[in-house]
């Protein structure tokens, strides 16, 4: 790619097609993609029959960031643990857990809006148990060396929430046009993003392996 994946890059962007689609005819397209009005159904799921009792929660939109939430939920299961893997958009109670792992998919710089609601929600409960979070984008595929830029998409949600992760881990995500929309199809061609999946599942677990000591798991 000529030009990094950065953040102000895809806000630039963004911001044309967007103008762009609003111009174009497509009149309120621009308004129909606002991101916190689409996402799938996505699987929940228990993994493990340990004592240790763990939520992992996860918003994704294209379900790159549901693969990588399942890995981290087998991950910690072999270490003993019962891992509940809930989609944001379910809205599970984090009360009970011993720790919870929260983590989304990116849009232009942030996490998707229904999982910062969601951590919103239950910030009381986040702010008295072990949490860490994970992010999924392209950045850490193309410019892996952005990934300060990246741990600080999170930033402002720590700031409203005051949830204090013991970790961010930061993943590659993947880029499959059939599974954006037109608009997002556009930026993501405007940004010359490349096409596939880059999502590194032995990364994902390292991490992992790494966090369960940080989350007082082990
Ligand atoms: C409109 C749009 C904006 C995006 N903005 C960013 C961004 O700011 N930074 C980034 O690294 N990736 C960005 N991405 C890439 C996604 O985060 C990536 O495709 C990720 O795998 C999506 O995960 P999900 O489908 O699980 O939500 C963007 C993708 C789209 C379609």
């Amino acid at each position: 790619m000529s030009e990094q994946m950065t953040r102000r890059r895809f806000v630039k962007v963004t911001a044309t097609a967007v103008g762009l689609a609003a111009l174009g005819g497509g009149g309120y397209m621009a308004v129909e993609w606002a991101p916190d009005e689409e996402y799938g159904e996505y699987p929940r799921m228990t993994i493990g029959d340990g004592m240790s009792r763990v939520l992992v929660v996860y918003g994704t939109k294209t379900g790159c960031t549901a693969g990588i939430a399942e890995q981290i939920g087998g991950t910690i299961a072999e270490t003993g643990a019962t891992v509940d893997v809930v989609p944001a958009g379910d809205g599970p109670d984090a009360a009970g857990y011993d720790a919870v792992i929260v983590g989304s998919g990116v849009r232009v710089g942030s996490w998707h809006p229904f999982v910062k609601e969601w951590a919103t929600t239950q910030a009381g409960t986040l702010k008295s148990v072990p949490v860490a979070f994970f992010t999924a984008c392209l950045t850490m595929a193309t410019d892996p060396d952005k990934a300060d830029e990246v741990r600080a998409y999170t930033d402002p949600l720590i700031e409203a929430t005051g949830v204090k992760p013991v970790d961010i881990g930061l993943f590659a995500g993947m880029n499959d046009p059939k599974k954006f929309s037109l608009p997002e199809r556009l930026i993501m061609k405007a940004m010359k993003a490349p096409q596939g999946d880059f999502r590194d599942m032995d990364a994902v677990a390292e991490w992992t392996r790494d966090v369960v000591g940080k989350l007082g798991l082990s």
